[in-house]
């Protein structure tokens, strides 16, 4: 088999909940193979590699000592990635992490000190970028589809009540850090501030808001984001109160899915799926990127947009086969640890601004 037509060998690090989905979406690559699996627990992983025939390993210095890699991803949660990025940058291997690239901006940008060091190309794992939905949308609007845009919103309001709250565990999130549940600010809006920055091609300038500190007692989370173009970012998340939805508003999510409820494996009708609401001059977008939707309503009306490609989990398998170009032919990342750095400076200043507490009664 000539080289060029070599698939490239990945190993993973990290085979929990979306450690599986990337072994699921990488089986359908035709540019890697995932050839080896490395987990702290050693049934995980053990389950983890029978099914798919890599060798499996518990630590990943083993792993990068026995094995001839490509590609490590890197997919544990972000507190233990710093250590392990030197590792695998050191081992002289391309690196794909996960977001949040890490859980403060100082461990981030010694990441990217790190590999560029060892001249090591390191990818940040901006997923939403491989999404149908979000793609489409984003060349509507570099089209003009919907004139400037001057709006970006998300949000994820609901659960069960209160006791529904749940915060990611320190080892996710260190105690005292930035931190909040799986839907919250910082563990689901990094992929919102990564997004609208890169659908209106605009980085985020200015940021205030409030996010909930690890172990401390979780509240609702928002942030305003002022973008270079002169758009308005929001996002409000809150998972311990209940949903205002009515069913009708639900959509058939063709893509695996995740909200304030917990996992959605797809192909099924969901009540309140994930949407991005994005405004302009001339129209609006309504972006189901994980039920694989969009519309787009103008002085014309509102259409359904047809939409190309595998939904969620194949932005994953998206996601490696770009990093396995780029790799293949010695280019730069395009979803490099910039972009990651980027979205922990948003989120720091975010926290920053909700740390002054600056409030201002109404005069009367
Ligand atoms: N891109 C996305 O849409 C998406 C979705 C879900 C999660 N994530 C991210 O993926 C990361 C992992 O999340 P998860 O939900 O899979 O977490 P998880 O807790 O389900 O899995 C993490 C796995 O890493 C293993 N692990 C921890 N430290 C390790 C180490 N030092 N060496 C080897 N294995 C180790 C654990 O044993 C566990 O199996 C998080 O950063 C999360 O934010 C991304």
């Amino acid at each position: 088999m000539s080289n060029e037509a070599r698939r490239l060998r990945v190993g993973m690090i990290g085979v929990g909940g979306v450690g599986r989905l990337h072994l699921e979406a990488y089986r359908r690559s035709a540019a890697v193979e995932v050839t080896a699996l490395c987990d702290a627990d050693p049934e995980r992983v053990a389950d983890a590699a029978a099914a798919c025939g890599a060798a499996a390993y518990t630590g990943h210095r083993d792993m990068l000592m026995s094995e001839s890699l490509d590609i490590v991803c890197i997919l544990t949660p972000p507190a233990s990635r710093l250590g392990i990025v030197a590792d695998v940058a050191a081992a002289g291997r391309a690196i794909l992490v996960e977001k949040p690239m890490a859980t403060t901006r100082a461990d981030a940008e010694e990441m990217r000190r790190l590999c560029a060091a060892a001249g090591v190309p390191l990818s940040y794992g901006a997923s939403y970028r491989h999404l149908p939905a979000l793609k489409h949308a984003r060349g509507l609007i570099a089209a003009g589809a919907i004139g400037d845009v001057t709006l970006l919103r998300e949000d994820f309001v609901g659960g069960r009540g209160p006791s529904s709250r749940m915060a990611l565990p320190p080892w996710h999130y260190p105690e005292g850090g930035i931190g909040g549940s799986g839907m919250g600010l910082v563990d689901h809006g990094v992929h919102l501030i990564d997004a609208f920055a890169w659908l209106t091609g605009s980085p985020v300038t200015w940021a205030s808001g409030r996010g909930n500190v690890s172990g401390a007692p979780l509240e609702t989370e928002y942030a305003i984001l002022g973008l270079a173009n002169g758009a308005t970012g929001h996002l409000l998340y809150e998972d311990g109160t209940w949903p205002t939805q009515l069913p009708a508003e639900g959509q058939f999510s063709w893509g695996a899915s995740w909200d304030v409820d917990g996992y959605h494996p797809g192909g099924a009708w969901q009540a309140h799926p994930g949407s991005i609401h994005v405004h302009g001059t001339r129209g609006a977008l309504r972006i189901f990127h994980y039920a694989h939707a969009l519309y787009l309503s103008d002085a014309e009306g509102t259409r359904q947009i047809t939409l190309e490609g595998d939904p969620a989990p194949d932005h994953f398998r998206a996601q490696i086969d770009a990093f396995a170009c780029e790799v293949r032919n010695g280019l730069a990342p395009t979803s490099n640890a910039d972009a990651g750095i980027a979205a922990l400076a948003v989120l720091e200043a975010i926290y920053a601004s909700g740390a002054r507490n600056i409030r201002v009664e109404p005069q009367s």
